[in-house]
């Protein structure tokens, strides 16, 4: 598969160029908005892993980076559950965290993941995603920072998976039907 137009997608949403430019800019703006405050990345593990690393260097002020483990979805279908799968980060209290996570859609997970981080008390609590999918939801919650907003369509790559593949896709896109039918086959 080239990394450029990978075949498993049968449409690129976002080229690998795309996203970098976008968070060039998302970085400068973090950057303006937390100068001389004690900020904190809190990702979502896995799929905002990539994301983070690519945003972490795009915002040239001093900051801490940590993760949180969560999961809420097989296949396409969210499960509605949010599970924590590792202990959430240690040092929280009184510093600014800015929530990291690649798309928000039920905004369930981020739900979840502020009501493990409230408890810490940081001394701000903000949340970026880099999609935001644009559908009807029950959880609305304010986002600070957004990459792109992307049709209610399910997307692959840069850290987007499908049963936990497609996530090393340096673009973001639909993945061809027929490779969603054979996972669900299989
Ligand atoms: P939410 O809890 O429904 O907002 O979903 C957030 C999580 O579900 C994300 O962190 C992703 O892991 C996953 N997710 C939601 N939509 C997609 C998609 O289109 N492709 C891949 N994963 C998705
Ligand atoms: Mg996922």
């Amino acid at each position: 598969m080239s990394p450029q137009e990978p075949e498993c997608l049968e449409q690129i949403l976002f080229s690998a160029g795309d996203i970098a430019r976008r968070v060039e800019l998302l970085g400068s703006e973090i950057a303006r908005d937390y100068a001389d405050r004690d900020l904190v990345l809190i990702a979502a593990l896995k799929g905002a892993a990539i994301f983070l690393a690519d945003l972490t260097r795009a915002i040239p002020i001093p900051h801490a980076i940590d993760f949180i483990g969560i999961s809420s979805y097989q296949n396409e279908a969210s499960t509605g559950a949010v599970t924590l799968n590792t202990r959430p980060p240690a040092g929280i209290r009184g510093k600014h965290v800015l929530l990291v996570e690649d798309i928000y859609d039920s905004g369930l997970s981020i739900q979840a993941l502020q009501d493990i981080v409230r408890p810490l008390q940081p001394a701000s609590l903000e949340a970026c995603a880099l999609l935001f999918k644009e559908r009807r939801r029950a959880v609305q919650i304010p986002i600070r920072y957004i990459g792109f907003h992307v049709p209610d369509l399910f997307v692959v790559g840069y850290g987007l998976d499908y049963n936990e593949l497609y996530r090393n896709l340096p673009c973001i896109g639909v993945l061809r039907p027929e490779l969603r039918a054979a996972a669900q086959a299989s």
